[in-house]
């Protein structure tokens, strides 16, 4: 079998609305062919994101209702933090109602004009709020990450030869390194403990702090626990206290591996940072033993994290991820190789090889796919990444030209999967029919979540 059967039942379910190809083609209209603008209610299934989307279990659902509400000092808050010391070590948590707050507090902070952060790939978040601190945003990945068909482990890595040498011309201009696990924006790729410590042991030599961006660490820890000698014996926590060992800190969105609808934090060993972080937290989140979530909230991520290490359910997710992969490459379409932990990577420009990456052939397939049979995924490419160079009116855009299907946890079942395959290979049979785009509308940072579009005929 090519997937192991869910290891739950459906106890609520939710209904979801098919629309008409017509009544398609006006919502993509009015939305201004940008997917994020669709009404979600029209979309049949919905693999926009894996973030804040996933299905609580019935426990953690028990645990809003026990769920303590006070101001300060919250029963829920004390076993959130006991839940997230347990896991990674460090000893200062700060709640954060998702993981851009923690990004926001932490960059405002270490970051100024001059200074630069290195990451294996920043997420588009991250990015963002580096830069709006007046800092570079350096992606230092294995040269593995830009050739999306090498179907090679470990694609999420860092380059640690590249990351020595910069550290070594100009540390003091370095005031964070990150690791992202797993490595989003690189395809979902995974990071191997052997780069998380090289990558650790430079760091500590260069005297420069090193946090992990842990949105995804089960899933992370799953393929090292799969994949990486050494680690088939140990359970998923007993990895993740590893990983989490050979950091100064971290930060979590909550919204994926804690499988919660909201919810982040940033834990840290430094005392210091930790409070510079809290006094702005009570200015824009909340009291430190809230920080912008309800008490509630904070019971299902202590839960969830939990949960979301479980092995029998990080091996259904994985599997169900890669089968919608392995039945795309089936059908001939090229996606990201191999599959990574939390979605399947289209490579845009194979699939539209027609489309210029300046008529943003990533935000082409998205609509199309919509179009043709509801589903909603979402382009990381040129329009996500990519700029108009000011100076020579040129187009400037990222190495690869994804459409990501980002599968929300314990939500879809295999039969969904296998639609989304289905219709996926019957758009790519018609592929040359899909048509180029200009932007007509853009917004000056991130521009892909409000930007507006039309069809160049
Ligand atoms: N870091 C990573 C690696 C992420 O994937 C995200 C969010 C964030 C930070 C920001 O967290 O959304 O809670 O504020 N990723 C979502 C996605 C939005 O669709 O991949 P947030």
């Amino acid at each position: 079998m090519r997937f192991p059967a869910e290891p739950f039942r459906i106890k609520v379910v939710e209904k979801i609305r098919r629309t008409t190809r017509d009544e398609r083609v006006e919502l993509l209209h009015r939305a201004g062919l940008n997917v994020f603008l669709l009404p979600a209610e029209a979309i049949y299934v919905d693999l926009l994101t894996d973030s804040g989307t996933g299905a609580m279990s019935d426990q953690q659902w028990a645990g809003l209702m026990i769920g303590d509400e006070s101001y300060a000092g919250s029963k829920s808050f004390f076993k959130f933090e006991s839940a997230v010391r347990d896991i990674t070590g460090f000893p200062f948590v700060t709640p954060t109602h998702q993981g851009r707050v923690a990004e926001n507090l932490l960059f405002s902070t270490i970051c100024q004009d001059g200074k630069t952060v290195i990451a294996n790939t920043h997420f588009d978040t991250t990015r963002a709020n580096v830069e709006m601190n007046h800092a570079e945003a350096l992606d230092l990945p294995v040269k593995e990450a830009y050739d999306p068909q090498l179907g090679k482990l470990w694609k999420g890595n860092m380059d640690v030869a590249k990351l020595e040498a910069r550290l070594k011309a100009d540390r003091d201009s370095v005031p964070l390194v990150v690791m992202t696990v797993t490595n989003n924006s690189a395809g979902g790729q995974p990071v191997s403990m052997e780069n998380v410590r090289a990558t650790s042991r430079i760091c500590k030599n260069y005297g420069v702090p090193f946090f992990i961006d842990c949105a995804r660490f089960a899933e992370n820890c799953w393929f090292i626990h799969e994949f990486e000698p050494g680690y088939k014996g140990k359970s998923i926590i007993e990895i993740a206290r590893e990983l989490f060992s050979h950091a100064d800190g971290c930060w979590m969105s909550a919204k994926k591996d804690a499988l919660v609808n909201i919810g982040g934090f940033i834990a840290m060993n430094d005392v210091e940072l930790a409070r510079k972080l809290q006094q702005k937290l009570i200015l824009i989140e909340g009291f430190p033993t809230y920080g912008g979530l309800a008490g509630r909230d904070l019971e299902a991520v202590a839960i969830g994290l939990y949960e979301g290490m479980e092995l029998d359910y990080l091996q259904y997710r994985t599997a169900q991820v890669r089968y919608l992969g392995e039945m795309l490459l089936d059908a001939g379409v090229s996606i990201v190789r191999p599959v990574g932990g939390h979605a399947v990577f289209i490579d845009a420009k194979a699939f539209c090889d027609h489309i210029p990456p300046e008529q943003f052939p990533g935000v082409s397939l998205t609509c199309s796919l919509y179009r043709e049979a509801g589903i909603r995924g979402v382009e990381i490419g040129s329009l996500m990444f990519g700029h108009t160079d000011p100076k020579t009116g040129k187009h400037v855009g990222p190495h690869l030209e994804l459409v990501r299907l980002a599968i929300p946890r314990r939500v879809y079942t295999t039969a969904h999967m296998t639609y989304v395959a289905e219709s996926i290979a019957e758009l790519f049979k018609n592929r040359h029919a899909i048509k180029g785009m200009r932007l007509t509308y853009e917004a000056p940072v991130l521009r892909h979540f409000t930007a507006r579009l039309e069809e160049i005929d």
